[in-house]
């Protein structure tokens, strides 16, 4: 997605959370299948994608945040509500490492399909929260204040985490990317 400076705030990163809502909802269509392959294949893409997204957000996008000329109450608040959103990170990834496991120890059984989405159920809620509260305070706000060639710079390398596949997907086409 090409950065236009004169329409912030930037979409590259909401766009991606509709993108992972849609692999989302395909991981539970393969976990309801029972196919054992096919949810792990899906929870797996999912799991990367989701990590690619949160890369970008922690490497790129929070710094910059961080680095904003805030006043002091801003400051504080900012930093409470960037501190949380690095908190739900690391949960939906220590929910993701361990559906994975669970997945692959039991080779597909259906206890194991039952477990992973129920933990994917309680990723979902928490994400719907969390991609709302970077969608509305988050984005806009690096967006509509960083100047137009840094903005673009930041797109730039957040396009690049967001685009770049672990090998092992390399022959996957059911990224839309
Ligand atoms: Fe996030
Ligand atoms: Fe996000």
């Amino acid at each position: 997605m090409k950065w236009e400076a004169q329409s912030p705030p930037d979409l590259l990163l909401t766009a991606d959370h509709a993108e992972l809502d849609g692999l989302l909802a395909d991981a539970f269509e393969a976990l309801k299948s029972g196919n054992g392959e096919q949810a792990f294949a899906s929870v797996d893409l999912f799991w990367a994608r989701l990590a690619m997204h949160i890369r970008a957000e922690h490497l790129h996008l929070f710094p910059a945040i961080e680095a904003l000329p805030f006043a002091a109450a801003d400051k504080a608040k900012t930093d409470t509500m960037l501190n949380e959103l690095r908190s739900d990170h690391n949960f939906f990834m220590r929910e993701l490492v361990a559906a994975i496991k669970l997945l692959r120890d039991e080779t597909g059984g259906t206890a194991a399909l039952t477990a992973t989405a129920e933990g994917l159920r309680q990723v979902k809620d928490r994400l719907a929260l969390h991609n709302e509260i970077e969608e509305t305070r988050v984005y806009p706000l690096v967006y509509l204040r960083l100047p137009p060639d840094e903005a673009a710079a930041l797109h730039s390398k957040m396009e690049f985490e967001i685009t770049n596949m672990p090998p092992r997907f390399a022959d996957s086409t059911e990224t839309g990317l």
